[in-house]
């Protein structure tokens, strides 16, 4: 195994990912930041300077379970310190798995400033697949308000909603219709500028016969995508770093957090274009194909039988002294200053709230499609404690929002595991009658699953990664506004936590 390392520098600097000029962050001057390419087993040394002047910065390593090193998970509040101002923070972790993973920000919603990229690791073992070539293509929706104006606007009373995005963004450059740009005392050519090269299409060259496979990804703040290649088929083969049962799609559908590997034969006319084209799937987009994967013959990994524990968690619009949050279980999240990496390892009680959240809610007289009654949910830093090595169901239940006969898809994505996959369904969760219907025979394993409106998704994982690790909504506005949870096992197991992580705890 290789040791590959990076040396970043993340600033502020105007780019026109869309062709509308905007402060973006970069990594050595790049949105997205540079792919990480790997192979199995490789130490991966990322020394990253922060050079924001006047905002702290922490990176995740979407997908990375970061088995033996849990300080490096990258999740500010959760595993480490953020990194000021100045500083110099060195990640070092390794990519156990082949797949594709994702990079991106995980302090405040800087994620939706430019801040991600991709990571590729290939296989050490021979494939189930052949191809050419490899290649990454990484989806976002892009704003033009500052990631401050939309947290702003979050935390109004009246609560003022960041809206549809202005554009989608492929591999980082997307296109934006400049006579749109309305606001009248603006110079609109300094501001929007068509032929900028910043923001001509991302362009991906095929030679005729060969067959590509693209990694395609999405880290959108809000939007549900569909991606397709015009008159091409797209044969899924992997997802999220697993390699499931080969499908034909003309539209993947791919929700933020999730990452998934098609084949494309390049057999059309070569004398002609063909456009690669992503769209917001309307948020009442009914069944996507997620449902329908399977884990891949010859690498399936059979799921625990039974589990010790069962966490249904109610996903709810509620609000807390006037503003909108979020909630699981009426509980609505709060991220505390101290991690709790370190608050759990070194017995700081008063770091964050001790009483746990609930394992469930009023399932029997709950009605789901009804706004919550509750408008002033708690708010709280509780977090889930696992018994080391268990085996944990986790139900995702959704619910109406604050709005009357509207609920909305949020894909949950896991920290330091995956999971097995084991259903999806409309309605209540059944409790007695929907686990014999898991699937337990061949479940796609996954680190993001969307619930669907009105609906549940359950999922299965193995408490057995030392740590302590988010378990969020990957809408960034939805987690800014309380939508996750923090479940920690095994922190005994743990050695001495390195000090770098641990710059804003005093003693
Ligand atoms: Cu990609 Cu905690 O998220
Ligand atoms: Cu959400």
């Amino acid at each position: 195994a290789k040791i590959r390392r990076y040396k970043w520098e993340v600033k502020y600097e105007y780019k026109s990912p869309d062709c509308v000029k905007k402060l973006v962050i970069t990594i050595n001057g790049r949105t997205p930041g540079p792919t990480i390419v790997a192979e199995q087993n490789d130490t991966i040394i990322v020394e990253l300077k922060n050079r924001l002047l006047t905002e702290n910065v922490a990176i995740h390593w979407h997908g990375i379970r970061q088995i033996g090193t849990p300080w490096f998970d990258g999740t500010e509040g959760v595993t480490q310190c953020p990194i000021l101002p100045g500083e110099t923070f060195t990640y070092e972790f390794v990519v156990d798995r082949p797949g594709t993973y994702l990079y991106h920000a995980h302090y405040g919603m800087q994620r939706e400033a430019g801040l991600y990229g991709s990571i590729r690791v290939s296989s050490k073992e021979p494939e189930p697949f052949a191809y050419d070539y490899d290649k990454s293509i990484i989806l976002n929706d892009w704003y033009h308000k500052s990631t401050y104006e939309q947290a702003a606007g979050l935390s109004s009373v009246p609560f003022q909603w960041v809206g549809e995005p202005q554009s989608l963004l492929l591999n980082g450059k997307g296109r934006f219709n400049c006579s749109l740009l309305t606001t009248p005392s603006t110079n609109v050519a300094s501001v929007c500028n068509a032929t900028n090269p910043e923001c001509s299409p991302y362009t991906l060259i095929v030679i005729p016969g060969k067959t590509y496979r693209l990694r395609i990804s999405s880290l959108t703040a809000l939007s549900a995508l569909s991606f397709q290649i015009e008159s091409h088929n797209m044969t899924v083969v992997e997802a999220d770093g697993h390699y499931v049962e080969p499908f034909v799609v003309q539209n993947l559908f791919i929700y933020s957090g999730e990452t998934y590997s098609v084949l494309i034969k390049a057999d059309q006319d070569p004398s002609r274009n063909y456009w690669a084209t992503t769209n917001v799937v309307s948020r009442n987009a009914t069944t996507p194909p997620g449902q329908a994967i399977k884990a891949r013959k010859g690498f399936i990994v059979p799921p625990p039988p039974t589990a010790e524990r069962m966490i249904v968690f109610l996903n709810t619009q509620n609000t807390v002294n006037g503003q909108y949050r979020w909630s699981v279980n009426n509980v609505s999240f709060n991220l505390p200053h101290t991690p709790y990496l370190i608050a759990l390892k070194d017995n700081l009680l008063h770091a964050f709230d001790q009483t746990p959240p609930p394992n469930g809610y009023d399932f029997k007289n709950y009605n789901i499609y009804n706004v919550a009654t509750n408008t002033n949910v708690t708010t709280s830093s509780g977090i889930y404690r696992l018994q080391f090595n268990s085996t944990v169901d986790i139900i995702l239940q959704n619910a109406n929002t604050m709005t009357v006969n509207n609920s909305e898809t949020h894909p949950w994505h896991l920290h330091g595991h995956d999971f097995w996959v084991l259903g999806y369904g409309e309605g209540k969760f059944d409790i007695y009658n929907d686990p014999k219907k898991f699937n337990l025979v061949n479940p796609i394993m996954k680190n993001t699953v969307p619930v669907h409106k009105y609906g549940w998704t359950a999922f299965r994982f193995q408490a057995d990664n030392p740590g302590a690790w988010a378990f969020h909504c990957h809408i960034e506005s939805h987690f800014y506004m309380g939508m996750g949870v923090v479940f920690a096992e095994g922190i005994e197991k743990l050695g001495a936590l390195p000090s770098a992580i641990k710059g804003c705890v005093h003693r």
